[in-house]
């Protein structure tokens, strides 16, 4: 069994062969930040001051960091021992006020803050929301492009969940918060305005959608959007009122909210909206496909999306969130 010794602030953790770096400082009970564990959201950033660190954990970070011997904790299986620093996150970080918490459904809150500095974003990417004691959580944002100051998100709130109890419960408004960079590759460029989308959420998976939706509608797309948000009871879902509005407004949108439990009212389908939606829509070729919520059902759909003729590099995909949630 091979060790490897992992200095922080001077305290030694013994790494394990096939541990990461994250891992082990979390069996050792160090408090040391981090929230997918799947090299996503680079919460667990750090930095070596001595020792390589391995090529495989620096995947997905800027050239800049990866110079400067950042890498991701979640990702580091160490090939030699190694002296580290947490990153220093305030660089990466700017200040937000609370603006609003508005209720989406029993479950789900609308969170509005309006960010100190500008935020260069795309629409479907997500940042991480850090409170003051350090914990943090990913949450993708839930507008366009165009507000580059505020942001939204949609906050499920999850049974034993520090962040997102906190946030439902004692976060107020006029509270400070912080917000990382923008961050992930689930996005809508407007480079193609006449190619038809199709857009699959579940539960608070709307969130991203919903800030594509709002984003290719204001650039002028042009293809069809269609967005299917699935639920397995309708107390789940939320704003259908809002999003048949923009039905009403824009003919190339259309929206069909799916509830694969229980009865569903007229204008809702029965079944998982992904197989209402591949059932709707035989033939993607050509299609823009953006998934987000369960892993299960992202994992399972863009297989689905691709035998129905999707082109695996046209198919964007975001389902963290919900692994990450379930960490909390
Ligand atoms: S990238 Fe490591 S915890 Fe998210």
């Amino acid at each position: 069994m091979i060790f490897r010794h992992i200095t922080l602030d001077e305290q030694v953790t013994v790494c394990h062969e096939g541990e990461t770096v994250l891992d082990a400082m979390l069996r050792e009970g160090r408090d040391v930040p981090y929230s997918c564990r799947q090299g996503a959201c680079q919460s667990c950033m750090m930095r070596s001051l001595e020792g390589m660190p391995p090529e495989d954990s620096q995947k997905g970070l800027k050239n800049v960091l990866c110079k400067q011997d950042y890498f991701l904790a979640c990702l580091c299986f160490p090939s030699q021992d190694m002296v580290v620093a947490l990153s220093h996150q305030a660089d990466f970080f700017t200040e937000a006020t609370v603006v609003s918490k508005v209720s989406l459904n029993q479950e789900t809150l609308l969170l509005t803050i309006q960010c100190k500095d500008a935020l260069d974003y795309y629409a479907g990417q997500f940042v991480n929301l850090k409170r003051s004691d350090g914990l943090m959580r990913s949450y993708s944002i839930a507008n366009s492009k165009v507000h580059t100051h505020k942001l939204t998100f949609h906050i499920r709130r999850l049974a034993g969940g520090r962040f997102s109890e906190w946030v439902h419960q004692e976060l107020n408004v006029g509270d400070i918060l912080s917000v990382s960079d923008p961050q992930g590759l689930c996005f809508y460029l407007p480079d193609n305005q006449g190619q038809n989308m199709l857009l699959i959420g579940t539960g608070s998976g709307l969130a991203p959608l919903a800030g594509i939706i709002e984003e290719a509608l204001e650039q002028g797309h042009t293809g069809q959007i269609h967005l299917y948000h699935g639920s397995r009871e309708m107390d789940g879902l939320y704003w259908i009122d809002e999003m048949q509005a923009l039905q009403q407004h824009y003919e190339n949108f259309h929206y069909t909210p799916c509830v694969s439990r229980g009865d569903a009212p007229d204008g809702v389908a029965t079944g998982r909206a992904n197989d209402v939606a591949m059932a709707t829509l035989p033939d993607l070729k050509g299609w823009r496909v953006f998934l987000c919520g369960h892993p299960d059902m992202v994992n399972q759909t863009k297989t689905q999306a691709y035998l129905n003729g999707a082109s695996l590099k046209d198919i964007y995909s975001d389902a963290f969130h919900v692994a990450s949630s379930s960490l909390e």
